[in-house]
């Protein structure tokens, strides 16, 4: 059955895996972004009921993080509009090991509306479409925590999940936390990543006092540094995120994609090419 389905950050890094997905099965996906028609922008909440109507389906992610202030509020209203329009399934994408971001997923799990929330680690794709990509081009891989490891997980095995997720049943109630299937610190990415392309990366250590003084310096606005600092203590250091889990197989039947694979495709794809070219 071809269903109404809203993907919000349905040009990001998960929705746009998402929306072409469900598209290629025959779904009738809006995409939920600042630029689409209508517009969907989570700081403006009167132009939420005309991006919600008709919908059956929404995945949810929330920008920048669910850990930031005033996110349970954007949540607990998105539900409320949600709920006057009719919509009868919601999946939240949130993050692993983050206090506040478990209070948003208990707001959408209490809504009222069949839910699901997708628990997510971090991304390998934040090494190619997100913030670590311009280390990787540069060479030089300096950042802190260099040997805390995480369970690093696939953009396109957290969106085959997902959609799985929207278009299968028995998911209502249930929270995944999705790995991939190995835990890798900063410095053991990094030499993956050479070894995939063949380009020498240098990788340095650094304390998160000078990492986040190295932000300050590029002139990026304090609440990213502050989510930044977040991010590497609350999450990437906290033990119970270093824990692989079977939860991509439990809802697709086959294993996680490995870093090493992702690493030799992105090769492959040139995207870590650029200053090589220059
Ligand atoms: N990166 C990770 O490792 C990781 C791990 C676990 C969980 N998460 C969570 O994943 C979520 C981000 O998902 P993602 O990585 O798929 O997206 P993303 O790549 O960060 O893309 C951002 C998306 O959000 C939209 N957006 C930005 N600002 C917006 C605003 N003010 N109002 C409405 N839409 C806005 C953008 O659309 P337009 O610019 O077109 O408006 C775009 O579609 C966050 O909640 C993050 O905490 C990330």
């Amino acid at each position: 059955m071809k269903r109404n389905i809203l993907v919000l950050g349905g040009t990001g890094k998960t929705g746009r895996r998402i929306a072409e997905k469900l598209t290629a099965q025959g779904h009738h996906v809006r995409i939920g972004s600042r630029g689409a028609t209508p517009s969907f922008d989570w700081h403006h909440p009167a132009g939420w009921p005309a991006v919600l109507e008709g919908m059956e389906k929404v995945y949810i992610t929330y920008q920048p993080d669910l850990a930031v202030p005033g996110a349970k509020e954007a949540i607990a209203a998105l539900t409320r509009v949600a709920r006057e329009k009719g919509v009868q399934q919601l999946v939240l994408l949130s993050g692993k090991g983050e206090t506040e971001a478990e209070q948003c997923e208990q707001i959408v799990l209490g809504s009222g509306i069949e839910s699901t929330i997708i628990r997510a680690s971090w991304f390998n794709q934040n090494f190619s479409e997100s913030f670590f990509l311009e280390p990787i081009l540069q060479g030089v891989v300096a950042l802190p925590k260099a040997d805390s490891k995480a369970p690093y997980v696939d953009a396109n095995d957290l969106a085959d999940a997902a959609v799985a997720v929207l278009t299968g049943e028995g998911h209502g109630g249930k929270i995944y936390e999705l790995t991939g299937p190995r835990l890798l610190s900063f410095r053991e990415v990094t030499a993956e990543i050479a070894q995939a392309t063949g380009r020498e990366l240098t990788f340095i250590p650094i304390t998160l006092p000078e990492y986040v003084e190295g932000m300050r310096q590029q002139g990026l606005p304090e609440d990213l540094i502050w989510l930044m600092e977040y991010l590497f203590t609350e999450v990437l250091a906290n033990p119970k995120n270093q824990v692989v889990t079977g939860d991509i197989e439990k809802i697709l039947g086959r294993k996680p994609k490995d870093f090493a694979d992702f690493a030799r495709e992105t090769a492959a794809s040139g995207i870590w090419d650029a200053v090589a070219a220059e």
